[in-house]
């Protein structure tokens, strides 16, 4: 299968994982397979991820291609064409509300597999105690997104409409907050990255009941949304939202 990117002609000694995944989403599901945080940690160079995890580059490259990609394409194309305020607004609809869904859920299914297993599966404690941390940030950190930052974006996209230049704000430039929301964003990546190691990337003792297993199943597609709605924030609408702070002071 052909695909948009050819690694093999890139070179990877300088690529960061990010600029792989702006340029074609459909690779996310590759690296997410083998762990590998394109979004809060996104900075990190490409060679070094695989090389730190022991991955050779046409072990991925073997991955990507067995994925198909049309759909996923058609859907980051489509991320990149909205306006900065319809994005932010589609994170709110599509991972906040998932996420304030799934913590209590998950939450609930964790106490139960701890209660149950944690006499002879220990690290459970663990896993429940950064589930604990990761939710309570992500909890403090949507709200900070909904009633600050995402306001703001809000207000650059309605200047750029009405050719208006931004008046200052309490936060100073966009970047401030963006800079505290990117933050927020390692440590909450963090924390999912302790619970796959400590649960050896989800591995299923043999005595797994029916809770153990589809509590892992909710963690990994919590992982997977996380790494998602992040790399909508910090690869798009952020890098976005600071040029067009950026042209609207220039330009008015
Ligand atoms: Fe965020």
């Amino acid at each position: 299968m052909q695909t948009a990117i050819d690694l093999n002609s890139i070179d990877l000694s300088n690529i960061k994982v990010k600029d792989l995944v702006i340029a074609d989403f459909h690779i996310a599901a590759a690296l997410e397979k083998f762990g590998i945080d394109y979004c809060c940690k996104g900075n990190q160079v490409l060679k070094d991820v695989l090389h730190a995890k022991n991955i050779s580059k046409s072990v991925l490259m073997d991955e990507i291609n067995t994925l198909n990609r049309s759909s996923s394409n058609a859907e980051s194309q489509s991320y990149e064409n909205l306006e900065l305020n319809d994005l932010a607004q589609h994170i709110i609809d599509t991972h906040h509300s998932y996420v304030k869904k799934a913590i209590p859920q998950i939450s609930e299914h964790l106490a139960k597999v701890v209660a149950k297993h944690s006499g002879k599966h220990a690290y459970l404690v663990t896993i429940n105690d950064a589930f604990v941390s990761v939710s309570n940030e992500l909890i403090s950190h949507m709200m900070k997104e909904e009633r600050i930052l995402f306001p703001l974006i809000k207000y650059l996209s309605e200047c750029k409409k009405f050719e208006e230049k931004p008046k200052a704000t309490g936060y100073g430039s966009i970047k401030n907050p963006i800079r505290q929301m990117e933050a927020d964003h390692i440590a909450a990546g963090d924390y999912m990255g302790k619970i796959r190691k400590i649960s050896s990337n989800y591995s299923l003792p043999d005595d797994a009941c029916t809770t153990f297993k589809l509590t892992f199943s909710e963690l990994q597609e919590f992982e997977k949304d996380l790494f998602k709605h992040v790399h909508l924030e910090n690869n798009i609408l952020f890098p976005k939202s600071i040029v067009l702070e950026e042209e609207l002071n220039k330009k008015y």
